[in-house]
């Protein structure tokens, strides 16, 4: 029957994504931040850095990567055999869009005798002009690899950039770029639930502000802040990330208390990617069954990325 008299309940949209996932090879990835639902039908859920290795390994004939629009792109330029799909093609990152590759051209230029590192949330066209990739979850132990006197650029992220040149005792030069997420938690808000929670530890991602990573427990990636929480005894954690981490969280440990930091606008939370969440169930099924959007990288610039991206699966 034509689905569009059938009512697209949240049960019938899980037994057609499994029914079309087994009959088109298929593998669906999500990242953490994803709406619950998505991680709930997943075949893998992970970091940027899981996500990329599962890209890079998988033999199923076509990828739909739950993400945003660079996760898709790094899976293409990996795999460009297979068909990498997204469930919403609108659904981008405000921290890779504060990185204009005409504008990372220039700046790059001006330092010719620097090796330039990019964070993952990038476009294609920035990895191109890259030596080497990095995500949250290798950046530290990748600029470790790098003699103490190599001259690097970091971007996009100042954030990051600032918490690996703290910890690595670097002067990389960063590039000015930020997330519209994790740029704008509240150290005042976060404070005030520390008194409120004396005993929880500060869980911080390191996109956030640098007063933020300073009064961090724990300063990590995604994953990394999931197995801080899982490998940790205390019973409650203020989480300064995209709030959709919380539902693995919840999951791994169900006896711990996890709560979302807010924040700094008084109207809303604030702590959700707007961008993650456009991918929903609905738009998995659709494009599952319509095989589309798709993502095409022009083979030029693939093959310029692919040797940072692949620098970084090889020095991680
Ligand atoms: P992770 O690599 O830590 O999953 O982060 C991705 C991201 O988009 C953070 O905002
Ligand atoms: Fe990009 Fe920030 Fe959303 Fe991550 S949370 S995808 S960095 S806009």
């Amino acid at each position: 029957m034509d689905d569009k008299h059938i009512a697209l309940t949240p049960n019938y949209l899980k037994k057609e994504i499994a029914r079309l996932k087994k009959e088109k090879n298929a593998l669906i990835m999500a990242h953490y931040y994803q709406r619950d639902e998505i991680q709930e039908i997943a075949d893998f859920i992970g970091d940027s850095l899981a996500l990329a290795r599962q890209a890079s390994q998988t033999d199923a004939d076509i990828i739909v990567m739950c993400g945003v629009h660079f996760m898709g792109e790094t899976a293409k330029i990996l795999c460009p055999d297979k068909k990498v799909l997204i469930p919403d093609m609108n659904a981008g990152c405000s921290l890779a869009d504060s990185c204009r590759p005409e504008e990372f051209k220039k700046f790059i230029e001006k330092y010719p005798d620097h090796t330039v590192i990019s964070y993952v949330n990038t476009s294609a066209d920035v990895k191109a002009l890259t030596d080497i990739v990095v995500t949250s979850g290798n950046a530290r132990k990748i600029v470790e690899q790098l003699p103490e006197d190599e001259k690097i650029i970091f971007g996009p992220d100042h954030n990051l950039g600032e918490y690996i040149n703290s910890v690595t005792g670097r002067n990389m030069i960063l590039w000015k770029g930020a997330c519209h997420v994790h740029d704008r938690f509240s150290l005042e808000k976060i404070m005030e639930l520390k008194n409120e929670h004396p005993g929880a530890k500060i869980l911080v991602h390191p996109e956030c502000k640098r007063p933020l990573q300073l009064i961090a427990d724990k300063v990590g990636s995604t994953a990394a802040l999931l197995d801080f929480a899982s490998n940790d005894s205390s019973k409650e954690y203020i989480v300064v990330t995209e709030s959709g981490i919380l539902f693995e969280m919840r999951r791994k440990c169900p006896e711990k208390v996890f709560i979302a930091a807010p924040g700094e606008d008084v109207e809303c939370q604030c702590n959700e990617c707007d961008f993650m969440k456009m991918n929903t169930l609905e738009k998995v099924y659709e494009c599952l069954k319509n095989e589309k959007p798709e993502i095409y990288v022009d083979a030029e610039t693939a093959s310029k990325a692919v040797k940072s991206i692949e620098r970084m699966l090889e020095m991680s």
